[in-house]
């Protein structure tokens, strides 16, 4: 998706003062044959492609050329020449290359004074105060089902656009879709009733398998039927087709039933269907706390929620000529689109659909978000195209100050077992999510146990409960770092080998270059060293602080593209800037007490910006592994 927000100007972000200077500058040298309007000018600030060449470059001559009729070197001079003093001291004297890129360096002190005007707590990041509201639609797991791996990812995709989010200093609400009042969860429930089983005592587990058996019972295989009377497969075949069709319709008009009744009200059904949310949320939340996500009773606002909003909900858009009817049922067209939306069953009932029309209407017009991000699997995308579409129809895009809110779906992929095919365990089953942290959990530890029985280990002196929690964190990393940094919407292949290796591109490898920070600044403080002013000398030390000097925009790129992966692959560029300039810098031994200042303090930046990176997953950063 394009911007959400506007890139705020701070005086660390250099790429913007350069873009700034050059404006000034280009607008300056045009002043003569001003037929090109100063807002279409774009310098074109790029981070160089080669250190060689200097810290960025500005690409604008080429293309400014051809609209003058002049020679691209030529116009670069030009205004070079009409720099103003802001942007020259800044930098040092620019070089025109090849066909008229102009190369430019940061002088040392530039780059100091950026670090020094982000090391606060903003590190960087703008801040709306609270002006901006965003709505985040994740998790929406359906009672009675066991979380599975769709669940993990609209889980942690969405809890990590929250706080991203939050980091940025907007107002958010997580809102948690539950599926908690269709036709699925009155089949479990009727099925439980019709078992008579204490459904305040069943674990998930059960409910599960209840739920399954409900859905096998139910699905009612009629064009099975008709295809086998039209075949002529045989009379036994058809029998035993013609029961299950039975049975199944008296399994679904049973549900139906309870349906019904629980939809009007009815206490003792009711009462059961609560204690069904109460078991699921359970181990939900069990699960969100392991993973670290912030995700509580206070975020629900599930189907049900959304119960009496259904009927005025259908009304309005009939009302609005919007809905028309189709075979008995309601159903709202669009233009240049076969599929119709479904938004009322012949027989009065709403659908999912109806509920997330509501929904959208609330999180826009009662909670006045101006952005709504749904993080939902990429199979329903057709459905979200099409709420969208009926809700800026009827106008309930509309917010209470009159301006428009965005609704956008952040589809995810699926994940892969080793043979490409969605993850499967061995006897066919879906994974459930628990099953596979435990094993993340257990591969954590023995990593770090492991590593903790060589002697010269920094965590050879942990008590076995202390690596257990290392461990643990590691293993959450493992699997929260793999998922977030592929790009959504893409299928990833399932590979806790891959994931749990403290080598390449995962978690575990952010969370070392964190511990071995940390390391070299609890070893400081034991000796008495302390951080002072950072001089900018190698050419290391210059690629650790421009990488830090990205953190802002970093974050704010990941906001507006709804990118998750793009915090991933800026943790993955510091850790290993970091890990090049501790192997050619040293910081405690051989270097003069100015200098091992100044390393030290770029340390400290950068186990800060980390730190404050890793916890926008909620990804823990251990002091010592
Ligand atoms: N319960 C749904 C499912 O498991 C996901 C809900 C997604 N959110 C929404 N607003 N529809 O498929």
């Amino acid at each position: 998706m394009s911007q959400t927000h506007a890139r705020t100007s701070r005086p660390d972000d250099l790429a913007s003062q350069l873009e700034a200077g050059f404006r000034t500058a280009i607008i300056a040298a045009l002043a003569e044959c001003t037929s090109v309007a100063a807002a279409q000018i774009d310098p074109l600030i790029k981070a160089a492609a080669n250190p060689i060449f200097g810290d960025f470059q500005a690409n604008f001559a080429m293309s400014l050329a051809k609209t003058l009729g002049k020679n691209p070197r030529e116009v670069a001079q030009m205004v070079i020449d009409c720099a103003p003093a802001s942007l020259l001291e800044l930098c040092d004297p620019f070089e025109i290359a090849g066909p008229g890129f102009v190369n430019i360096r940061l002088r040392p002190e530039t780059i100091a004074t950026a670090l020094a005007q982000m090391d606060n707590p903003s590190l960087g990041v703008s801040n709306a105060n609270h002006t901006h509201t965003v709505a985040v639609d994740l998790c929406g797991v359906n009672v009675a089902k066991q979380m599975h791996v769709g669940h993990l990812r609209a889980t942690i995709i969405g809890d990590t656009i929250a706080r991203l989010f939050e980091r940025l200093g907007w107002r958010v609400h997580r809102q948690n879709h539950l599926g908690d009042w269709g036709l699925p969860i009155a089949m479990t429930l009727a099925a439980l009733r019709r078992a008579k089983v204490d459904i305040a005592r069943v674990t998930l587990d059960d409910l599960n398998a209840a739920y399954r058996n409900a859905q096998a019972q139910g699905r009612d295989d009629e064009a099975g039927l008709a295809a086998a009377h039209a075949t002529g497969v045989g009379a036994h075949r058809i029998a035993e087709l013609e029961a299950q069709h039975e049975g199944a319709a008296a399994a679904i008009a049973d549900a139906h039933d309870t349906l019904r009744r629980l939809q009007s009200g009815e206490r003792g059904v009711v009462a059961d269907w609560q204690k069904l949310i109460d078991v699921t949320m359970h181990e939900v939340y069990e699960t969100a706390q392991v993973l670290g996500v912030d995700l509580k009773p206070e975020h629900n606002r599930g189907e049900s929620f959304f119960r009496d909003r259904l009927a005025p909900t259908v009304d309005a858009f009939v009302k609005a000529n919007l809905a028309v009817r189709d075979a008995g049922a309601l159903v709202v067209r669009f233009d240049g689109r076969e599929r119709p939306l479904l938004i009322q069953k012949s027989d009065g009932t709403s659908l999912y659909a109806t509920t997330d029309l509501a929904a959208a209407r609330y999180r826009v017009q009662d909670l006045g978000a101006e952005l709504v991000v749904y993080c939902v699997d990429a199979r329903q995308r057709d459905h979200f195209k099409d709420v969208f579409d009926a809700v800026k129809l009827i106008g309930w895009t509309v917010r209470p100050d009159h301006s428009q809110a965005s609704l956008v779906h952040v589809p995810f992929g699926a994940v892969l077992g080793a043979d490409k095919r969605p993850l499967k365990t061995r006897s066919g089953e879906n994974f459930t999510l628990k099953a596979l942290l435990d094993e993340a959990i257990a591969r954590g530890r023995r990593e770090v146990h492991a590593r903790a029985a060589s002697p010269d280990a920094p965590t050879a002196s942990l008590s076995p409960s202390e690596l257990d929690a290392i461990g643990r964190a590691v293993g959450i990393a493992a699997i929260k770092y793999a998922d977030l940094s592929s790009d959504v919407g893409r299928d990833y292949v399932f590979d806790l080998d891959r994931m749990v290796s403290f080598e390449g591109d995962t978690g575990p490898y952010a969370q070392y270059a964190h511990a071995r920070l940390a390391g070299i600044l609890a070893k400081a403080t034991a000796l008495g060293a302390t951080s002072g002013a950072i001089v900018i000398a190698t050419p290391q030390e210059r690629a650790l602080a421009l990488n830090l000097l990205r953190y802002g925009s970093a974050i704010e790129d990941a906001a507006a593209q709804l990118a998750p992966n793009r915090i991933a692959a800026f943790i993955f560029e510091l850790a290993n800037t970091f890990n090049a300039f501790y192997q050619a810098c040293p910081v405690l031994r051989g270097s003069d007490e100015a200098t091992r200042a100044s390393r030290l303090h770029l340390c400290d930046l950068t186990r800060k910006v980390l730190a404050d990176a890793l916890s926008i997953m909620a990804i823990e950063a251990p002091s010592r592994m």
